[in-house]
């Protein structure tokens, strides 16, 4: 059977995929962010997944403002980087995993989660920073991302957006649906977005370092009691694009302590600010 052996946790800055993709990581600026997931690339190299099921947003590229579904799973063999406005970024395509994809649509729509399905999608920052930052600047013609990925879209552009509630409910629903695909798969599951962010208003530029803090702290300890929490905290703490972070909770939902297993190792713990109008905060927890 396949199993979920680590979840990662990551911001995806745009602006972080444009300091790579220009050459500027050696800058002091963007070093401080980078050096943070030095660790996680020896990590990831150490710990090769078979697949990766990526839990990111769409901000509004492959879905415009027409269609927005609250879940989306892509089943498709390939993703084409998105062009955001400046040309797609040079990475490499990300390949999917049809069969495991389409198994855990199955599995998760049974146990009453609508998922849409996705059978072409191009993908933007919110999926391309991740794999960036977690696996370094790769070539994009001959450079290959480390396995498949799974992406996962979770509307947290327009209102309304779905609950941290219903969210780790989800990550609970995709542990089964993994443990349920009959091939011995090694999965981890990533949740990412976040972490306090405001990037329009009189309050652009919010920022909410013991927040994060205590965020990163309960989504460790008290993941259940973190998932209560309701909308309104995260965008009156965390300003309207920290709402980004409910995705964290599907991640950490998928994680054995949850189904009454063993609690998880933090093998690595970041919190940087500033990059770009965004705090970053990254976690690794091992199964
Ligand atoms: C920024 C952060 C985001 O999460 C995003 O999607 C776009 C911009 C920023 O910090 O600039
Ligand atoms: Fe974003």
């Amino acid at each position: 059977m396949a199993r979920i052996t680590a979840s990662v946790y990551t911001s995806h800055v745009p602006a972080i995929g444009a300091a790579l993709d220009l050459g500027k990581s050696h800058e002091p600026y963007w070093q401080k962010v980078f050096s943070g997931y030095e660790f996680s690339q020896q990590w990831l190299r150490e710990h090769r997944p078979d697949v990766i099921f990526l839990v990111f947003n769409d901000h509004a590229t492959a879905f415009s403002l027409e269609m927005i579904p609250t879940f989306a799973i892509g089943t498709a063999a390939q993703y084409q980087p998105a062009d955001e406005g400046w040309g797609p970024r040079p990475v490499p395509v990300v390949q999917g995993h049809p069969e495991l994809a389409a198994h855990i649509a199955q599995s998760v729509i049974q146990d009453d989660f609508d998922l849409t399905l996705v059978n072409r999608m191009d993908v933007d920052h919110g999926l391309t920073v991740p794999l960036s930052l977690m696996c370094g600047a790769q070539d994009p013609k001959t450079g290959a991302w480390p396995c498949p990925v799974i992406p996962f879209a979770v509307n947290v552009v327009q209102y309304p957006v779905p609950s941290g509630r219903r969210c780790f409910a989800l990550g609970q629903a995709i542990r089964r649906a993994v443990e349920s695909f009959d091939e011995p798969l090694n999965v981890q599951i990533w949740g990412t977005g976040g972490m306090s962010h405001q990037l329009q208003g009189p309050r652009a530029g919010l920022i909410n370092r013991e927040w994060d803090n205590r965020f990163l702290d309960r989504l460790v300890e008290d993941p259940a009691g973190l998932a209560q929490m309701p909308h309104i905290d995260y965008v009156r703490e965390a300003g309207s694009e920290g709402i980004e972070l409910v995705m964290w909770l599907i991640a950490r939902g998928a994680m054995a302590d949850v189904a009454g297993g063993p609690k998880p190792r933090v093998a690595h713990r970041f919190y940087h600010v500033p990059a770009s109008n965004t705090a970053v905060g990254h976690l690794i927890l091992e199964n």
